[in-house]
């Protein structure tokens, strides 16, 4: 694993308002993560937090925009512009939604993928490199990085077999063999090591039962 600079690395902070939560969800397709994002969203709502969920990139009437412009791409983009139109649709996410949402206290913003799917896609499948990616991120308000993420880990040949069951139209990411998967996984790996505190890795192989009540038991640790 390459050597990322402690220097970068300490950029990366939390919202500074204890009172209000910040979580994402990441996984590669198949692993449950709309499920596990009901599941957080139902325990938080009991528990009295007002949750709001976001999908990435997305969530602002620009980010939808080039949510659509990246996914219903013909061609292959370059890696490098990928990683800047995901970061941008983040950007303007946390502008104009997520910080203004973290100040309210007793809120809790749930993101379906987040910094650490730049990561695992471009900085990983698409070889930009971490160091890349995080460099992007370098800056405010990009440094601003959720409380808890979970990492909803199944194997690529898993995410295949659940892919064939599902049978979707695939859009630009989606129609890739196993190599994609294994780097991806690969990726999301790296992220874990290196934020070993925020992300928090949970096996999605196991019935989704068994994988709602693995985060339930994570997400009374996190509120308590
Ligand atoms: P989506 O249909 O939301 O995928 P999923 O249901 O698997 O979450 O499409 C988002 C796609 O964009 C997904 O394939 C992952 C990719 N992506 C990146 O490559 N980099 C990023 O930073 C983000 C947020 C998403």
């Amino acid at each position: 694993m390459p050597k990322i600079p402690f220097e970068l690395l300490s950029r990366f902070t939390t919202s500074a308002n204890a009172k209000s939560l910040f979580l994402s969800f990441e996984g590669i397709e198949g692993a449950g993560k709309s499920t596990q994002i009901n599941t957080a969203s139902n325990f938080l709502k009991s528990a009295g937090y007002d949750v709001l969920l976001l999908r990435e990139p997305g969530g602002t009437e620009f980010g939808e925009r080039l949510r659509s412009a990246i996914l219903n791409s013909q061609k292959d983009l370059h890696p490098l512009s990928e990683a800047f139109l995901f970061a941008s649709s983040r950007a303007q996410l946390l502008y104009e939604v997520i910080l203004p949402k973290l100040k309210q206290d007793g809120t809790a913003v749930i993101c379906d993928r987040y910094i650490d799917s730049s990561i695992a896609y471009q900085g990983y499948a698409r070889k930009l490199g971490t160091q890349t990616v995080l460099e992007i991120h370098g800056h405010h308000p990009l440094t601003i990085v959720p409380h808890q993420t979970f990492y909803i880990k199944i194997s690529p040949q898993t995410s295949l077999e659940r892919q064939k069951i599902r049978n979707q139209k695939k859009d630009y990411f989606e129609s890739k063999g196993l190599a994609f998967y294994e780097s991806l996984v690969k990726g999301y790996e790296e992220a874990a090591a290196l934020f070993p505190h925020r992300i928090i890795s949970i096996d999605g192989e196991k019935d989704q039962t068994s994988v709602s009540a693995q985060l339930e038991l994570k997400l009374k640790e996190l509120i308590k």
